[in-house]
């Protein structure tokens, strides 16, 4: 059984916020955030206006028009987010009760930040090729804005991340298959140097007063560290999952690179010894959108001509967890 790509989209709030907005809200600066991450802008949400799973409903209504099919011919829904609307339950049923006319279907919730479309594809990929399912919905969605420290105490990662959704719509094939591998990896023992502590199930109420007083409830990331594994395991699993295919490099129409910083996405290219046409960079509108930054590259890759039809490409991610891995596309 093959699986096909018929659907996709995604969809990012009107609110865009400019490198001079950050430069109101703490100390940092336009030459500072493009230098070191190549981020000019990202999108916020208005706080209470939208929730993640609207994002992702707005992104998965795209795919479905495209596929040419509607919500009720959907059999599965897997929805990546690190930010979902509440803590109970995730944003899958969200999506499954916000798109009207979805039966009731199985709706996962899946984490793994970065990496979340990653592994989605695979599980998506998986579940279709077993027989099981036919239509599939894959969303990555994420509202990092409410969650971060915007001062100058969190302006290490507060520059960096945007808020989006995008989305697939996969489906059976008895012909070939778009997906046709995944390697996918984790090393847990570095889960503190890309993490948020609190709310955790190791105190009473999951949060404490100085928890809060001490800005425990944002995310924290070892910059450095995550930016040396970051550049290093990319290149790495798209030449594992290159050997494990069969496929050559130069067989590779496009490379589309979880956005997490341009000089990652550089060094990617450098250490594959490919030129910047051939990987694939949005990260300048907007920043970092953790789960959903494949699909929207996808979606923008494909609009400019990157790849079409037939063309091999393959979708690569590092993120906390650590998490990384990588999916062959014969799209
Ligand atoms: O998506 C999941 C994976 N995430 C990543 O892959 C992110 C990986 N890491 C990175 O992209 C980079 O480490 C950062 C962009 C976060 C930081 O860049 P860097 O070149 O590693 O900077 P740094 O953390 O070493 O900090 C250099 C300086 C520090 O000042 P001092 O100590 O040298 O005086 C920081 O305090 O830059 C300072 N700094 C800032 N300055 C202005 C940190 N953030 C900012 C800021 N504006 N926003």
């Amino acid at each position: 059984m093959g699986v096909k790509i018929i659907g996709y989209g995604f969809y990012v709030p009107n609110n865009v916020i400019t490198n001079h907005d950050m430069e109101k809200w703490m100390d940092t600066s336009e030459e500072w955030i493009v230098e070191r991450t190549g981020i000019k802008e990202r999108h916020f949400v208005t706080v209470g206006e939208e929730g993640t799973s609207d994002l992702a409903v707005k992104a998965a209504k795209k795919a479905l028009e495209k596929a040419n099919i509607s919500a009720s011919d959907l059999d599965m829904i897997i929805a990546a987010t690190l930010s979902p609307d509440y803590e109970i339950p995730g944003i899958g049923v969200l999506i499954q009760s916000k798109l009207e006319g979805c039966s009731l279907i199985p709706a996962y919730d899946i984490r793994q930040q970065c990496s979340g479309f990653v592994y989605g594809l695979e599980l998506a990929a998986t579940f279709i090729k077993s027989g099981k399912y036919k239509n599939v919905l894959l969303v990555g969605a994420e509202i990092q804005s409410v969650g971060l420290n915007i001062s100058t105490n969190g302006r290490d990662l507060a520059v960096l991340f945007g808020d989006g959704a995008g989305a697939f719509v996969l489906t059976n094939s008895q012909d070939d298959s778009d997906i046709i591998d995944s390697v996918l990896h984790s090393e847990g023992q570095y889960y503190k140097a890309l993490w948020k502590e609190y709310p955790s199930i190791y105190v009473r109420d999951r949060i404490r007063q100085e928890d809060i007083v001490f800005g425990r409830h944002y995310p924290a990331m070892n910059g450095r560290f995550v930016f040396k594994h970051a550049s290093t395991r990319m290149p790495e699993v798209v030449m594992e999952l290159l050997n494990k295919t069969g496929i050559d490099l130069e067989d590779i129409a496009q490379i589309i690179p979880h956005q997490a910083n341009l000089r990652i996405t550089n060094m990617i290219a450098n250490r594959l010894g490919l030129s910047s046409d051939k990987i694939f960079s949005n990260i300048e509108k907007y920043g970092n959108t953790t789960a959903a930054s494949i699909p929207i590259a996808f979606c923008e890759a494909l609009e400019e001509k990157r790849f079409k039809r037939g063309d091999y490409i393959i979708t690569v991610s590092f993120g906390s967890g650590f998490t990384w891995g990588a999916n062959l596309i014969k799209f």
